[in-house]
Order: structure tokens, then sequence, then C-alpha cells
């Protein structure tokens, strides 16, 4: 048992879609199904503008690029997938990493404060396992020093905050629809925008610049999702809600049962979100009888394969060394020396939860 599966469109409904596709030999390059299902995904999302691309990792790097953020220091989290830093270093950026919050795990606004200096260019938190971060504390910080806010909400979607989407807040938020996410394309991503000159610009970016037969607006790169994966993930939202459902009754279970296991800390949700129960994480305490690494091997034993999300944290790698860090990020280090996450996707099944609470037991 895998720490995630993947949910799938209905294979006759996909067969379906592919005869379209084999008819018009439209396979990629903005086709209708990508303008289709962009549609459909701002209206599934609440929000007012999508860019698909092809992954999770290019929204990133386009939505720095389209915020003009050239040159310069952006303050985000050690407690990440790499892609979130990977991809600044890669646009030749300089990543600052400040702590978290000890519950949620995502970037504390404070935090970041104490490391902006004139060289910010700006803040890129993450929504880590779908748990909003503190958008207004990120708000206010934006107002004050003029920075933008970049979210990674590769985790988060369909998450609601106050009723509302939390793609709404900052300037951009890009999604992850790889195949280990709540709702796949098996690959692709998003740039979510609030206006349609930033939408066109990345449109125009994520196809190499190109704005005409003879014209290029800028350096662009290739980013585009293609027609197959785009059908794919028309159909995919249908199946989203169900597996959302499923997903929190799952999650609910798996509370239910580790209550009575001594030495854990369990997730926690708050009645002003409406999550996508993208993640169950336990953080394995000092008073636990067993370490975080003998849970894991543990369980391994039994044939379930949780995964430690996220650890080494990205500051523990060597390749990222040298990043300037507020103090040595202990709450960062110690989630990530505690955490393990949990199998969890729609079809588990149901018993999952009290056969893992018995093994830990
Ligand atoms: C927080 C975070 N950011 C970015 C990515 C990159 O997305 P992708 O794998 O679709 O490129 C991922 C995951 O895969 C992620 O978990």
């Amino acid at each position: 048992m895998l720490v995630t599966s993947p949910i799938l469109p209905d294979f006759d409904d996909f067969v379906e879609k592919l005869k379209t596709i084999w008819n018009t030999r439209q396979l990629t390059n903005n086709g209708p199904f990508v303008r289709e299902f962009e549609e459909a995904l701002a209206k599934y999302l609440h929000v007012p503008f999508v860019s698909v691309m092809a992954n999770g990792t290019l929204p990133l790097m386009l939505a720095l690029k389209a915020a003009g953020i050239n040159e310069g220091e952006v303050i985000t989290t050690p407690y990440t997938f790499v892609a979130t830093v990977s991809v600044l270093k890669w646009l030749g950026l300089t990543p600052v990493f400040a702590d978290v919050d000890p519950v949620t795990g995502t970037l504390s606004p404070h935090e970041v404060e104490r490391m902006i200096t004139p060289r910010t260019r700006a803040i890129l938190p993450v929504h880590v396992y779908g748990y909003p971060c503190d958008v207004a504390g990120f708000h206010r910080l934006s107002l004050r020093y003029h920075l933008p806010v970049i979210y990674d909400a590769a985790h988060a979607f369909g998450v609601k905050l106050d009723g509302h989407s939390v793609l709404e807040w900052g300037d951009l938020s890009t999604l992850s629809f790889h195949a280990t996410k709540v709702f796949n394309t098996i690959e692709g991503g998003a740039v979510i925008c609030h206006t349609p000159e930033m939408k066109h610009r990345l449109d125009t970016m994520r196809n190499f610049g190109i704005t005409g037969e003879t014209s290029l607006d800028g350096i662009g790169i290739n980013a585009k999702l293609d027609e197959l994966r785009a059908a794919y993930g028309l159909l995919n939202l249908r199946k989203v809600d169900e597996a959302i459902d499923a997903r929190a009754r799952l999650w609910n279970a798996y509370t239910l049962a580790l209550k009575s296991v001594p030495g854990l800390r369990l997730p926690s949700l708050a009645d002003s979100v409406d999550y996508n129960y993208s993640h169950y994480p336990i953080y394995v305490e000092a008073e636990s009888p067993r370490t975080r690494d003998e849970i894991f091997a543990l369980l391994k034993t039994h044939d379930i394969h949780p995964r430690r999300y996220f650890f080494p944290a990205i500051h523990q790698f060597e390749t990222y060394a040298d990043v300037r860090r507020s103090g040595n990020l202990p709450i960062a280090s110690r989630l990530s020396e505690q955490v393990i996450c949990l199998p969890l996707y729609p079809h588990l099944p149901l018993s999952t939860p009290e056969k893992i609470a018995s093994i830990l037991r």
C-alpha cells in the first residue's frame, strides 16, 4: 500500500475524447480541450483566470517571471517539496529561508518579516498539505513592504478559507496536477491570476513568447499542456468532489483510530477552512515509545509505505546548505524529523486507519 494512488477518469469517456482528438488531429498548441479545461477549472475553483501548464514546476517559474522577479532574494520555506526552492536557483534568484508555523508547517509571516532586506523581491509561501498559510499576515507584509506574494498552492486544489478559494489570495498562485495530487492530469499544473492582462502574459510566456507569426513578446518557454491531458483533466474534474469526500472519511477515521496511540501529534482542522484532505501527516513526538524512523520501518514490514514528507527539510540538503536563513530553522527541522504522511487516497479501504493504529498500538 503506497502513500497515494491517483483518481482516474472513466476509461470509456476518455476513449470518446481520444476519438475526437484522433479526428481533428489537434494534439497541442492551445487547442479546444485546453481552452475548455481552463474555463472548467476557473468555474470549479471559483477563480477568474487559469493558465494551464505541462507540470506544477513550470507555473512557479512562469509566475515569478511574469511578476517581474528577475533578480534578488525571494523568501520561502524550507518545509516543502524541493521544486519550490529549485526553481529560484534555476531562475538565478537567491532563496532565503524563514521558519514555519509549528502547527500547520506553513511559512510564518513573522519569521519572513525578520528576513526582509533591501534585496528582497518577493515572498513564496506554500500551502503545505493544503493547509492555508496565514494569508492575512502575508497580505499585510505585502502592503507594508511592497512585495509580491506568490503562493505555491500545489497541495491546495479546491481548498477554501471563510467560504472563498484560498487561490484568491496573493498576486499569483500555482497548482500541480501531478498524479500524486488530489486532482491530476497525470502531469500538469496551472497559474491562477486575477487579471486578463496577466493571463495573456502567462499564456504568451508558456508558448515561447510568441504573439504572432512574426512577433515575440519577451522571452518565453514551452510550458504547454497537450490536448490529451486537458481532455483527461476535464473528465477527472467530474470525479474530484467525490474523491475529496472519500478522503475526508478516511481522514476522520485516521483521527479516531490514532487518538489512542501514545506519542503522536495528529493534524487538526480549523472551522474556517474547507479542506481537500490532501495528506494525513502525523508527528512522532519525544514521548512516543518508538521513534519516527522505527514507526516508518515497522509499517514497511506490513507492506504499508508511508512517506516522510518533508524530510530532509530543504535546508538540510547539501545543495542548499549555503542559503541564508532565520537562525537554524528549529521548527522546520523538528517537523521534518517528526513527520510521516500516512496512505491517503479515495479508494483506500476505510478499514486501513484502524489497521495502522492497531499495528502502532
Ligand atoms: C509543494 C510543491 N510544489 C511544487 C511541486 C511540483 O509539482 P510537479 O511535480 O507537478 O512539477 C510539488 C509536487 O510535486 C509540490 O509538492
